[in-house]
């Protein structure tokens, strides 16, 4: 468990908000600050299933892996999924509102973008979970997820060890917090060699 420091599995539910790469995309957009590599790292699909997930699970569980439309439409949510050891299942979607209620409307060239999917996949035998296909939560700063799901994450899965993978350091009560700040040395590095590596 290098990678993962200072994670100690195994974990019953893991959630995933990785860097994705929208490599489609062109780089000029991405370079002016309209994409996600004016906020973070990102890494190319390559990187992404290359961790070893799989390590931090016994032998069920349950991802909850954050993705977007173009990696769901793409099938590259999937291929994750499966290279880390999971079942694609179902999804979820959180509806982007505003503080005062409204459904947020993001970028998006094909689609202008209101809402964020969720691939759920399972190990094992995971049993039910009855989550929610579609919830509201507050959109904040570029790329924060909303504390709704991890709360309802949570109240669905007592006494699991859960989780959350890229936090981006954000705290998140019942889920041990993992990249962004809480990376390690090796994962840092690797960025670089990621970013450069990328088409
Ligand atoms: C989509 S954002 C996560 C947002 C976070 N889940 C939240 O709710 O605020 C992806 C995160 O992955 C981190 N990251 C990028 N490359 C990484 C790497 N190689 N190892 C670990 N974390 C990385 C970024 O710093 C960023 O915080």
């Amino acid at each position: 468990m290098t990678v993962f420091a200072p994670l100690v599995p195994p974990y019953e539910v893991v959630v995933a908000d990785p860097p994705w790469r929208f490599s489609t995309w062109s780089q000029t957009n991405q370079d002016i600050g309209k994409g996600a590599v004016a906020h973070y790292s990102l890494m190319i699909l390559e990187a992404i299933k290359e961790l070893p997930v799989a390590e931090l699970l016994g032998q069920h569980g349950f991802l909850f892996l954050w993705t977007t439309g173009w990696a769901m439409a793409t099938g590259q949510a999937h291929e994750v999924a499966r290279a880390w050891g999971f079942e694609p299942k179902t999804e979820a979607v959180w509806i982007k509102r505003t503080a005062s209620g409204k459904v947020r409307v993001g970028t998006g060239y094909i689609a202008r973008s209101m809402h964020e999917p969720i691939l759920i996949c399972t190990k094992g035998k995971s049993g039910r979970l009855g989550f929610p296909s579609m919830f509201d939560g507050l959109a904040r700063e570029h790329s924060r997820k909303p504390d709704e799901f991890y709360a309802r994450l949570a109240a669905l899965t007592p006494g699991a060890r859960r989780c959350d993978l890229f936090s981006g350091g954000v705290e998140r009560t019942g889920f041990d917090g993992w990249g962004g700040k809480h990376a390690g040395r090796t994962a840092r590095r690797n960025v670089v060699t990621q970013i450069e590596a990328s088409p």
